[in-house]
């Protein structure tokens, strides 16, 4: 309690890294100079990123990296991914050679729809707010002509509203369910919006016209969005999955399905196999400047949606095809939000030949599927760790500081010997004894 502090996001960003130097740090000097060591030399950037949140004191990189060779629907790509963990861009530049060999990539959007809702409690006869619910409906969508005249320019806007009876899960629980277009944006702010101004005009209509209680106790939109879904896949005959590491293409096929159908049976490794597949989507969400943890909790509640959670990807041979797909829900944007402003988003939309939130929905989940495969192929092949600790040998020689020229050496000695971190220790002994 004593390192409480009132009015902190008043003083000004200097005055908050002093505060913290003060309160935590026993070398001052070092962790001072180390919050401006990542300072933007250009102020008017650093100010740009200051303000993108309260409190900001510094910023925190993450590599980009990029993943080139994608083919998608005929069309290459170079995507960009944000990470942090040492092999997935890697993983996603191979599988996608792979498949660059093997047809590429094929992606569909199935569908665009988002979803919000106005949760309220009412304590009347539901006849009664059945028919005043159609009676005001015309209300609820004209008294947002103001939020939606633009969006509906374009070609989006209202697309329904219908109201739910929740009251077998919840006494007097009721939705405004509303279903929304909302084209190339994510659509947060203005599906929020709506659904504010249709909580007021049911407020306002319901005291003058509905006998009974009725409270609103919130207005948001949801996360998850079963209806704006895209589906990709690859296909090859099954003798066409030969390759310098699958020298048994049909023995390759039978393991990598039977990987897929354990994580459909199987929670403990549907989890784990879909957070491969978050690698690669994460990292492109985070680098087009799209809001993962809305994408996250919407994916994961999609694994769940038969009532179990189950591998978001699937697997079929058959008549000598093989086969591996993934549908899932994406709500993105490629115009609003950070899209407009990061500097390094606008990159990253430049280098995708500036994406429609459709085509956004198509490369994300191609890295995610592209992501899922190379780590299925690694698991039941050569096993996640050879790959994985080559990629990570450069971070345990930055951990114990060698020099270029022991990286050098290490990284030529380690092409034919396992890394672990015991191993690398004692080599980098080696030499330097
Ligand atoms: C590691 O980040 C991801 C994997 O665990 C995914 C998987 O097990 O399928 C390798």
């Amino acid at each position: 309690m004593s390192n409480a502090i009132s009015g902190f996001s008043k003083l000004s960003k200097s005055e908050k890294i002093e505060w913290l130097l003060d309160t935590y740090f026993t070398d001052k000097d070092i962790a001072r100079k180390l919050v401006k060591q990542y300072w933007n030399s250009d102020e008017k950037l650093q100010k740009l990123h200051d303000e993108f949140i309260e409190n900001t004191i510094t910023n925190y990189y993450l590599p980009l990296g990029v993943a080139p060779n994608f083919s998608i629907n005929g069309k290459l790509y170079t995507i960009p991914m944000a990470i942090e963990e040492s092999s997935v861009v890697a993983a996603a530049s191979k599988a996608a050679k792979f498949w660059l060999d093997r047809g590429g990539f094929k992606a569909e959007v199935i569908s665009t729809e988002k979803i919000g809702q106005v949760h309220f409690m009412y304590d009347g006869d539901f006849n009664d707010l059945a028919s005043f619910f159609k009676t005001i409906k015309p209300k609820l969508i004209s008294s947002t002509s103001d939020i939606t005249k633009n969006m509906e320019r374009r070609g989006g806007g209202i697309l329904d509203i219908e109201l739910r009876n929740k009251t077998e899960k919840l006494d007097n629980y009721y939705q405004l369910h509303a279903t929304f277009e909302t084209l190339d944006a994510m659509g947060a702010n203005f599906i929020n919006s709506c659904l504010e101004q249709f909580a007021d005009t049911l407020k306002n209509e319901a005291e003058h016209n509905l006998e009974g209680n009725l409270n609103v106790v919130m207005s948001i939109l949801s996360n998850y969005v079963p209806n704006c879904l895209v589906r990709v896949e690859v296909a090859c005959p099954v003798s066409e999955l030969k390759s310098k590491d699958i020298k048994n293409p049909e023995l390759f096929a039978e393991k990598f399905k039977q990987a897929v159908n354990i994580a459909e049976v199987e929670p403990y490794r549907a989890v784990t196999h879909n957070k491969g597949a978050m690698n690669g989507i994460d990292a492109v969400i985070l680098a087009t400047g799209n809001d993962f943890r809305a994408v996250e909790a919407g994916v994961h509640a999609y694994a769940a949606k038969d009532g179990q959670y189950s591998s978001l990807t699937h697997c079929s041979i058959e008549n000598g095809m093989f086969k591996f797909w993934m549908e899932i829900p994406l709500a993105l944007g490629t115009v609003g939000g950070l899209t407009n402003l990061h500097p390094l988003v606008k990159f990253s939309l430049e280098m995708l030949g500036k994406p429609s939130a459709r085509d956004l929905m198509q490369i994300v989940a191609v890295a995610g599927l592209a992501q899922n495969f190379g780590a299925v192929k690694s698991l039941t092949t050569t096993g996640i760790q050879e790959g994985h600790m080559k990629m990570h040998l450069m971070n345990i020689l930055n951990q114990l500081e060698a020099t270029p020229e022991e990286k050098k050496e290490l990284i030529e000695q380690f092409k034919t010997n396992v890394v672990t971190h015991g191993a690398v220790v004692e080599a980098i002994k080696n030499i330097r004894s």
